[in-house]
């Protein structure tokens, strides 16, 4: 039998007691696929950070990066100012292990309401790949003093010029400024990810930028893009400008197959996609290295005012779980994880409030693992 052993962040608020079911519906997978999973418990979150003041330390990093997965349920928490533990754990990890792809399917699953009129589970079937590891993520930015334009006389005739230079050598806080870039090997490869997964799909990949008006980075992005897509004659391609997509999504979201997308971007328009797939109780997401270590985590928060309750919807974290099972290569068991989930919501009456049923959390990952068994 295949022995896995995987680290588990619980993290915050309902982190503990959804990755419970999660690990639940995993441990009955292997049963049934002839594997066996060692969980290892991780304690970083901010029970920890108020106990310690540790974040997440190099040790642990350099520790977790022996593993190929995490499983992580989320991390915030209302006793910490916002970013903290979000910036210092989770973004800390996604950059530490360089997972530069963020994989998040927007699939409508049958049985599932879906807020966008007239769309069935055909019409909402795409994956989004965000870039994970760079653009406005990259933490460099700061405070200023307004200074003088260089340019000054063209500036004021051109009305749509910044209208300073930075001296972002003072402490002044006259200005605050966040700097976005991208990297020709960083965009490269996470493009290239998206039109590999096409190959696998429905041979179609979308890009999203904001090229119009943020010409340096995005009009760089989009010509890699391009440059990529000549490697692909076989893939047809469609280029969207981010406020654009929004609209999309909701409009025609049959167009699309494979979403790739600069990091913030991805972030905003993956919230509106896991609505459109009828909430965030339902959209799962993959921090990918494919050569190195991976982390599975529900897209949704903490969702600290249901914490200890054992009332929110499992099904995002557990989806995650099977995300996690297909980057260790048992597909099969990836595969009946999602068809539980679908039969959960088809054929069961064992739901949580959000989809309208009375059921707990550990019901509904009962549920779950009981019909993996029966697969
Ligand atoms: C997400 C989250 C994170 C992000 C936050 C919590 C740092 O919103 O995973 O989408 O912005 O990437
Ligand atoms: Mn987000």
């Amino acid at each position: 039998m295949t022995q896995y052993k995987i680290p588990v962040i619980p993290g915050d608020g309902i982190g503990p007691e959804i990755v419970a079911e999660g690990k639940k519906v995993i441990d009955a997978a292997g049963e049934k696929f002839g594997f066996d999973v060692e969980w290892v418990e991780f304690p970083q979150g901010a029970d920890h950070y108020l106990e310690t003041g540790e974040l997440i330390s190099l040790d642990t990093l350099k520790e977790l990066s022996s593993y190929p997965v995490i499983y992580l349920g989320s991390i915030g928490d209302p006793r910490i100012a916002p970013g903290v533990l979000e910036k210092g754990i989770l973004l800390a990890a996604r950059f530490y292990f360089d997972q530069y792809v963020n994989l998040r399917p927007i699939k409508l699953l049958e049985g599932v309401w879906t807020p966008v009129k007239d769309k069935t589970p055909k019409d909402i079937d795409f994956t989004v790949v965000r870039e994970n590891t760079e653009d406005f993520y990259i933490g460099i930015g700061g405070k200023a003093k307004k200074g003088v334009s260089k340019n000054l006389l063209e500036v004021e005739r051109n009305l749509y010029s910044a209208k300073f230079d930075l001296d972002i050598e003072t402490d002044s806080e006259e200005i605050a400024y966040q700097i976005g870039m991208i990297s020709k090997e960083g965009t490269r490869r996470v493009i290239k990810y998206a039109f590999d997964l096409a190959l696998k799909k429905k041979k179609h990949v979308s890009s999203v930028d904001k090229a119009n008006v943020l010409s340096d980075i995005y009009g760089f992005w989009r010509q890699e893009f391009q440059d990529i897509a000549s490697g692909y004659p076989e893939i047809t391609t469609d280029f969207n400008y981010v406020d654009a997509i929004t609209m999309w999504f909701v409009k025609n979201p049959e167009w699309f197959d494979v979403v790739v997308t600069p990091n913030m971007f991805g972030d905003i328009i993956t919230d509106l996609g896991a609505m459109i797939q009828g909430g965030l109780g339902l959209a799962p997401g993959g921090n990918i290295n494919p050569e190195g270590t991976s982390m599975f985590e529900p897209i949704h928060g903490s969702a600290p005012k249901y914490k200890g309750q054992n009332k929110v919807n499992p099904i995002a974290t557990i989806w995650a779980g099977s995300l996690m099972l297909e980057q260790l290569g048992e597909g099969e068991a990836a595969d009946a994880i999602v068809a539980a989930i679908e039969k959960n919501i088809l054929d069961s009456k064992v739901k949580t409030y959000d989809m309208g049923g009375t059921s707990t959390t550990s019901d509904v990952g009962d549920d779950i693992a009981r019909i993996v068994s029966s697969i």
